[in-house]
Formats: C-alpha cells, structure tokens, sequence
C-alpha cells in the first residue's frame, strides 16, 4: 500500500461520510464522562502551560475542538477530508478549521502549546506513525502537552462502509498502548498516564496522556 494510496482512500471515505458521521457524533461527548474528563485535565495543563494555540489533529467535524474552546482552550482544528472541514466550519462558524494531513503537518516549529489526536492516528499505518510523531514533536512547544486517542488491539481492519451505510475503504489499525508509548519517547515525548476506556461492551480505547521533551 503506498502512502498515497491510503491517504486518499482515507480522505474520499471521509469526505462520502462527513454530513452522516457529524449528526451521529454530534453531542456524544456528552455520554462519554471520561473523555469530558480527560479533555478538562487536558485543558487544565494547556492554561498552567500558560494557553496559546492547540491543534487537533484529525479534528473531523469539529465537536472536540469545540468543547475543548469551551473550556477556554484556543483550539483550531485541522483534517484530512475537505467536506469533514466543511462541516467544521459550518458548525463551529467562530473557529478555525483548515485542510491539512497529519504526515505533512502545514504548522511551523514550535508554534502550538499542544496538540490533540483523537482516533485519527487509527487509520495512519504502522510505518508512517514514526514520522507523524516527528511532526507532533516539532510543533509542539517544549514541555507541551499531548493528548492522544486510539482503538486498543493488535488487529488491522479494512473498513468498507460506515455512518448509516456509506462506502468506504479505510484501514483501522488497532493498537496496544505500550506500542503507541514507545513510538512517542522514540520521538522525543515523555508519557505520563494512560487511561483504559470502554473494556466492557465497547471497543477498548486508550487515552494517553504525554509531553514533549526540551
Ligand atoms: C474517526 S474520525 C475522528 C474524528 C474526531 N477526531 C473525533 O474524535 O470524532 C478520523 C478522522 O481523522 C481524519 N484523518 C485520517 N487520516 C488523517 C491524516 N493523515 N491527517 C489528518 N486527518 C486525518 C479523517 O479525515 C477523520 O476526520
């Protein structure tokens, strides 16, 4: 599969289901009491680290970063699909939305206090993720903090439909966390806390809680 290959099917999947997966993510924050929870936490450390711009990453259509500005974080969001930007945009009219994927990160070095990756990095395979960390290294401010969530597994999926029915093909990796932490302190983070989600009944999710080296 080469890097182009996936990156497209990736960004044609998303742009077939952006309206669908917006109106059944739309609010589901609200059930899901540890991710609120590790969000608060997350921008807790953004406003000791003393606020400035967070990216997420992977941002979709935008409800994450939205309650993450709600929390009075400065957040702006970036995606690889144009219509799930479009939906962003349309949404959440007051913040920033641009297209962007997250192996040629468009951001200078240096230039966010944090970043955010909530179940995007689950369709960057195996060998692009060193390189991806490398990109979240270099823009992310020293000491910053890191946010990442993911599916815990060890199996690779082909996805082909989803969101009420809609092609797609996309590949859904699954991860054990050690792996994810060792890709990031090979990068140059330090990860403090993972949290295990949903292990009854649900997919397993990990939440990983990091900063960046100085
Ligand atoms: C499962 S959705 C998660 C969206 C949102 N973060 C959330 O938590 O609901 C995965 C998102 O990652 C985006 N994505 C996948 N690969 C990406 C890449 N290389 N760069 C940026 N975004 C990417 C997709 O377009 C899609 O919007």
């Amino acid at each position: 599969m080469n890097a182009d290959g996936w990156l497209a099917d990736t960004r044609s999947s998303y742009d077939t289901v952006a309206v669908s997966y917006a109106d059944q993510l739309r609010g589901a924050l609200a059930g899901t009491p540890y991710l609120r929870a590790a969000l608060e936490l997350f921008a807790g450390m953004i406003h000791t680290a003393g606020g400035g711009p967070v990216a997420d990453v992977g941002c979709g259509p935008g409800h994450v970063t939205a309650h993450l500005h709600g929390l009075g974080v400065d957040a702006f969001g970036i995606d690889l699909s144009p219509a799930m930007i479009d939906v962003a945009r349309r949404d959440h009219p007051d913040l920033r939305f641009e297209v962007g994927s997250m192996t040629d990160l468009n951001l200078a070095d240096a230039s966010v206090t944090a970043l955010l990756a909530f179940w995007s990095l689950i369709h960057v395979p195996d060998d692009a993720i060193p390189a991806v960390f490398g990109h979240f290294r270099r823009v992310v401010r020293p000491g910053g903090p890191l946010l990442l969530g993911f599916h815990i597994g060890d199996e690779s999926r082909l996805k082909t439909e989803g969101y009420g029915g809609h092609p797609m093909k996309v590949h859904v990796h699954h991860r054990q966390p050690v792996q994810v932490t060792a890709w990031l302190r090979d990068a140059g983070f330090t990860v403090e806390a993972q949290w295990l989600l949903g292990l009854d009944g649900h997919i397993p999710g990990a939440v990983l809680f990091a900063h960046r080296q100085s």
